[in-house]
C-alpha cells in the first residue's frame, strides 16, 4: 500500500469507531483542569498505529496520546486521534481524525476526517487539496469586515486570557467568530472557503500538522502571527484564504 491509501484507511476506519462510540459510556480522565481524554482517543490512536507500524515499521510517530516513537527513517505520521475530545465526550458533532506524514520537515501528506459528516479532507504536498476527492479552494473574501473567522483557546486559563484580548479585537472588526472547538476542522474549513480566517495560540503539532498543508493546497496562507513561515512545532498559527492576512496579523501582532 502507498502512503496515501495507508493514510486514508487509517482515517476512515479510525473515523467510523469513533462515531460508533458517540454517546456510548466513555471512560473520561482529565490530563489538566479543562483537558480531557477518553477511552475513545486512546483505542483509535491504537488502531491507527497499528496500521502504520504494520505497513512502515521503520517510520517515526508523533501522537497526542502516547510516547513518541523514533524511527530510522526520515518519514514521521503525526496523529490526533481525536481533535475536539470535548466535543465528543459531549456528544457535540465537531470533531476529527487528524493524521498527517512529515519528512525532512515538510508535511507531505495530511488528511482531516470528520466522521459525522463523512466529509474527508485530503492534500498532497503540490497536487492540490480535496474534500471527498472534490478540488477544494479557499474562499475570496478580501475585506476583515465580511471576514468570518474561527479560533479556539487552548487549555490553561492563563493562556486563555491571551487570547481573549486578540478575540476582542477581532470581534469588533469582523463579520463573525465561531469556537468551535477543533483546530484541524477549523483548518480545513479554511482550505474548503467556509471560514475565511483561523488563529489560535499554543497548539500541538498533531493539531496542525495535516490541516496546515491543507489550508496551504488549497491556496490559502499559514504563517505564525508575525507572517514568519509556519510550521506544526510553532506555537501560535495564523491561516487564511492569503486576502485578509495582512489585516489579521496587523491586528494579533499590535499592542
Ligand atoms: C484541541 C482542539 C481545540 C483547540 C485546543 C486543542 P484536542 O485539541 O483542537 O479546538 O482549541 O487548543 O488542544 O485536545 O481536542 O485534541
Ligand atoms: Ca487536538
Ligand atoms: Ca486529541
Amino acid at each position: 500500500m502507498t502512503y496515501k491509501e495507508v493514510l486514508i484507511k487509517a482515517a476512515l476506519k479510525s473515523g467510523r469507531f469513533i462515531k460508533g462510540s458517540v454517546g456510548k459510556i466513555v471512560r473520561i480522565s482529565h490530563k489538566g483542569r479543562d483537558n480531557i481524554v477518553t477511552d475513545v482517543d486512546k483505542k483509535a490512536e491504537a488502531m491507527i498505529i497499528k496500521d502504520i507500524v504494520r505497513a512502515f515499521p521503520e517510520h517515526s510517530i508523533l501522537s497526542e496520546e502516547c510516547a513518541p516513537k523514533i524511527g530510522a527513517s526520515p518519514y514521521k505520521w503525526i496523529i490526533d486521534p481525536i481533535d475536539g475530545t470535548t466535543n465528543f465526550a459531549h456528544a457535540f458533532p465537531f470533531f476529527c481524525v487528524s493524521i498527517g506524514l512529515e519528512a525532512g520537515g515538510k508535511m507531505l501528506l495530511g488528511a482531516v476526517y470528520d466522521p459525522m459528516r463523512k466529509e474527508l479532507f485530503f492534500a498532497e504536498r503540490g497536487k492540490g487539496a480535496y474534500l471527498n476527492d472534490k478540488k477544494i479552494s479557499v474562499s475570496k473574501t478580501k475585506k476583515l469586515g465580511d471576514g468570518f473567522l474561527a479560533t479556539g483557546f487552548s487549555y490553561g486559563m492563563t493562556r486563555k486570557d491571551r487570547n481573549i484580548s486578540h478575540f476582542r479585537k477581532l470581534l469588533t472588526r469582523s463579520l463573525a467568530i465561531r469556537r468551535a472547538g477543533s483546530a484541524a476542522l477549523d483548518l480545513s474549513y479554511v482550505a474548503c472557503g467556509r471560514f475565511d480566517g483561523f488563529w489560535e495560540m499554543n497548539l500541538h503539532p498533531w493539531d496542525s500538522a495535516a490541516g496546515m498543508l491543507i489550508v496551504d493546497e488549497a491556496g490559502g496562507r499559514v504563517t505564525r502571527f508575525n507572517k514568519s513561515p509556519y510550521s506544526p512545532y510553532d506555537k501560535d498559527i495564523l491561516a487564511t484564504n492569503s486576502r485578509i492576512h495582512n489585516q489579521i496579523s496587523s491586528l494579533l501582532t499590535s499592542k
